[in-house]
């Protein structure tokens, strides 16, 4: 086959695929895809925990060490073999490229299915603003909550509600909107998010301008801002600061990778990064500044779990606004489940566009395969029985769940995927030749510290923030969670990395051994997939 015949092919087969309309839709989908509810849920309760200016600079620092790299290199290696996750990897790398893709695209669906169930509890919370979310008197089914509340208590609400049969419904709408959207690839996603983003910014806008109207909301940005040398040198600072940046920019779950499939060969992808994570980066601190007002303005203390700022505290402090209560309440959660849903699709996404690179197999077919046990997941972490209720840890068998899945396939996974990823670009491949191709249509040329970045740099500092945590937790004595007393279900905090890892590692060893079409493609070293048009 002559060089050009290749080409035609594979543009065609491209457009078999999917493409974005526009450079436009692919920027709203991926800032899309990024910004969600790490950048509102789990990015200020971080900061907050770390105490504020101390988590700033870690993550300033992670931004261009790791996640702008990163960036680069999952949207260079999407463009360049126009394939998702998997079959790019193993274009790269061969069948043990294959492996590590499944592997991630397997943890991304757990992650995709607790993610999916705090939608649904948000969703919950966005209807409970019509209702008693804001009022007195109200009680949840747990010992601390057992009197009627005096006045309006989010917390109690939350609890109250994951005690019901609601969440399930929830989640079942939440994943249906999905689908929805998904039914059309590139197309559909992109009439979504032209709509969703430019929402989620303004609401978010909105949100800032009443925070920073209060007297004292000014303090709470203070507080975001100043850095703080003590705290910087915590270990955990860093690793925290690490594993949101990953999370935030969606990398490490193959999303990106994909949306970057659906592009032409000849996008510059130098300048896409860029863009995708400045915009994200500048909704996580748009995000920190409401957030951070609201804290300080109404003295609250979201300490617990990462949960905690955003459906207690910050509905809490909305209570107490003067006027207008129900209505910035509904604007906070219907942000919250907007900002979700555009992330929750790009990584249902990522998965449906793997099985239909490597089986070849109809859109509604491999959305069926990855809904099945994606909606049976999300429903698991909506689960209502109370397995603890003196509230000591979760309370609810859902939430326990959700808590020890998110510690394992959160805390772990995307550090290890971005690692395994560094080390088969930068060794098996070569830094070098995708650097190549990247510059050949980018106008801010990478030079050999993108190399050093993808080959030693990255790997090092995921390495090590990934062996010193697992040391960590291996030599602490106790599992995460197995010292709450969980009736009946203390086998929760051992079974569940357990499900984790034996379900990821199967099903990726399963799918990378299934021989089909793709796997007579040839590896990307194969210089024609890489090679610059
Ligand atoms: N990047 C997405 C988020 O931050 C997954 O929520």
């Amino acid at each position: 086959m002559t060089h050009s015949t290749k080409n035609a092919l594979s543009t065609s087969q491209r457009e078999k695929r999917g493409v974005w309309s526009s450079k436009l839709g692919f920027i709203l989908a991926a800032s899309g895809s990024a910004i969600g509810l790490g950048n509102i849920v789990f990015f200020s309760s971080n900061a907050y925990q770390f105490g504020g200016g101390a988590f700033y600079l870690p993550y300033f620092i992670a931004l261009f060490l790791l996640g702008i790299p990163v960036m680069i290199l999952e949207f260079g290696l999407g463009a360049a073999t126009g394939k998702a996750f998997p079959s790019a990897l193993h274009r790269i790398a061969g069948k043990k490229g294959e492996f590590v893709g499944w592997w991630a695209q397997g943890s991304a669906l757990f992650i995709t299915m607790f993610y999916v169930a705090i939608l649904g509890w948000a969703l919950g919370m966005m209807i409970g603003t019509f209702g008693s979310l804001f009022e007195p008197g109200i009680t949840a089914p747990f010992s601390p909550f057992s009197e009627p509340t005096t006045g309006p208590s989010a917390m109690v609400f939350f609890f109250n509600l994951i005690t019901t049969a609601w969440p399930l419904l929830c989640v079942i709408i939440i994943w249906a909107l999905n689908l929805i959207i998904l039914s059309k690839g590139p197309k559909s996603i992109e009439r979504a998010v032209r709509v969703f983003v430019p929402l989620m910014w303004l609401f978010m806008i909105g949100l800032i301008f009443r925070g920073l109207t209060f007297d004292g909301g000014v303090d709470g940005v203070l507080y975001l801002f100043t850095p703080n040398v003590e705290g910087v040198a915590e270990p955990q600072v860093w690793k925290g600061a690490f594993a949101q940046m990953f999370f935030s920019l969606s990398l490490g779950l193959g999303a990106m990778t994909t949306y970057a499939s659906y592009l032409p060969k000849d996008t510059d992808q130098v300048n896409n990064a860029l863009l995708v994570s400045f915009l994200n980066c500048g909704f996580e601190y748009v995000a920190g500044i409401a957030i951070f007002a609201l804290l300080f303005v109404f003295a609250l203390n979201p300490a617990g779990s990462t949960l905690t700022l955003s459906f207690f505290a910050i509905p809490q402090g909305i209570a107490a606004f003067p006027w207008g209560v129900r209505f910035f309440g509904f604007l906070f959660f219907f942000l919250l489940v907007v900002a979700g849903l555009t992330s929750s699709i790009s990584l249902i996404e990522s998965t449906v566009s793997s099985l239909i690179d490597k089986l070849n197999i109809a859109r509604s077919r491999a959305l069926t395969y990855v809904a099945i046990p994606g909606i049976i997941g999300s429903l698991c972490f909506a689960l209502p029985q109370i397995i603890d209720p003196d509230l000591a840890g979760n309370g609810t068998l859902g939430l326990t769940l959700l808590d020890v899945m998110d510690h394992w396939a959160f805390g772990y996974s995307l550090l290890t995927a971005g690692f395994f990823t560094c080390i088969l670009v930068g060794w098996v491949l070569g830094a070098k030749t995708l650097r190549l191709t990247i510059n050949a249509h980018s106008k801010l040329t990478l030079r050999p510290w993108f190399d050093v970045l993808i080959k030693y740099i990255v790997p090092a500092v995921l390495g090590s923030v990934l062996v010193w945590s697992l040391y960590d937790e291996l030599t602490s004595g106790t599992m995460y969670g197995s010292d709450i007393e969980l009736q009946g279900f203390g086998w929760i905090p051992y079974s569940i990395p357990a499900i984790w890892l034996i379900s990821t590692l199967s099903v990726a060893f399963f799918l990378t051994r299934k021989e089909t079409h793709q796997i007579k493609l040839k590896r990307t070293a194969d210089l024609y997939l890489m090679d610059p048009e």
